[in-house]
């Protein structure tokens, strides 16, 4: 199939590019590396620079590339971040979605995946969390999604596009041959932080150590990079026509911030510095997914679900790009930047 993928350059998305291309796709990208890296982006896709808000660049690419689906990342994720800039929340998350939307609609294309997340769930008053739990979100970020969902609905019932919405849980690891991994700007997940507080031998700041879990720390669900990968290629394959279908993807399984970080020290070998801190804004105590559904409905399952893996690979891209994709460069990734088309 021809796909689109927006945000394409980033951890997440550029994961998906090769998964797809792997499984026989032809891949263009959408991405205005403003938190992407051209260097992350598979070779053999085409890359354009810019908004999904760019209605003219969105023809131009619906229409030149014969796209038949698109593959929505493009999004601001930091819930902190949301509080403060609500308007660049919307914008980036709601607008522009409902823009790539209408050129889908003027295009005729009707094939859709959208990248979501557990934070349209808010609180939540049950766990595991399935996707009949209610829709409560608590920050700005998780409302944007939440909207840019609802639209999505609306735009499948009255126009014919066929949509699986994913929400994610935890999401970590990185490409098992190290060449592509997660680079962002700040850093806020906890998993990296750690890592690089291994690497450069500083402490790891525990954000809350008074709640309600057996070890006093929040507990959350974490699926491996390329396993979420593999689920939108799946969700791509699978997409029943004229439906619209919300999935979780999690490992179903919970780890504390203290279980994280023993899995992160037996992995790099070293003894880290914890510091004990406040609670950190918005955090629920436990996050965890029943992916019971997506399981059933795309037939997935993880080729990844050990936290230990996760962490391995995690660590082999840390220890190795430092500088993240502005220091070591895969030179079949270097060769690429040359087709950048802008
Ligand atoms: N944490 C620390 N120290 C750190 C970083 C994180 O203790 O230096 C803790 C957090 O407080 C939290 C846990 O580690 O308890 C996981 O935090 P992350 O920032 O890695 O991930 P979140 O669970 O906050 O975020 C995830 C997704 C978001 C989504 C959110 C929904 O990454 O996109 O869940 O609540 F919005």
């Amino acid at each position: 199939m021809k796909v689109l993928v927006t945000g394409g350059a980033g951890y997440i998305g550029s994961h998906t590019v090769r998964e797809l291309i792997n499984s026989g796709h032809r891949v263009t990208v959408i991405d205005d590396l403003s938190k992407g890296h051209a260097l992350a982006v598979d070779p053999r896709a085409t890359l354009f620079r810019g908004s999904t808000g760019d209605s003219a660049l969105l023809r131009r690419c619906l229409d030149a590339e014969q796209i038949e689906a698109v593959l929505h990342f493009a999004a601001n994720i930091e819930v902190s971040e949301s509080v403060l800039d609500p308007v660049r929340y919307y914008r980036n998350n709601f607008a522009n979605t409902l823009s790539l939307l209408g050129a889908m609609v003027s295009a005729g294309v009707k094939r859709f995946v959208f990248s979501s997340t557990a934070a349209v769930y808010g609180n939540p008053v049950e766990t595991p969390i399935d996707e009949l739990h209610p829709s409560q979100p608590i920050s700005p970020y998780g409302r944007s999604k939440m909207m840019a969902e609802l639209a999505i609905k609306d735009v499948c019932h009255a126009h014919g596009l066929s949509a699986t919405i994913l929400r994610y849980f935890n999401v970590a690891g990185a490409g098992p041959d190290g060449s592509i991994g997660e680079d962002h700007h700040p850093e806020s997940h906890l998993i990296p932080r750690i890592l690089r507080a291994a690497r450069d031998v500083t402490d790891i700041q525990i954000f809350g150590t008074d709640y309600d879990t057996p070890d006093g720390t929040c507990i959350r669900d974490y699926v491996h990079v390329v396993d979420l990968a593999h689920a939108h290629v799946l969700a791509l394959e699978k997409l029943k026509e004229g439906s619209c279908q919300v999935l979780n993807i999690g490992s179903e399984t919970g780890f504390s911030v203290r279980e994280v970080i023993t899995a992160c020290e037996q992995v790099v070998g070293t003894k880290l510095g914890v510091i004990e801190g406040h609670r950190r804004d918005g955090d629920p105590a436990i996050l965890v997914a029943s992916s019971r559904r997506i399981r059933e409905d795309l037939g997935w399952r993880a080729r990844y679900p050990e936290i230990r893996t996760i962490v391995q690979h995690a660590w082999h891209w840390h220890s190795t790009h430092p500088l993240g994709f502005r220091g070591k460069i895969n030179p079949s990734v270097e060769a690429h930047s040359s087709t950048l088309e802008i």
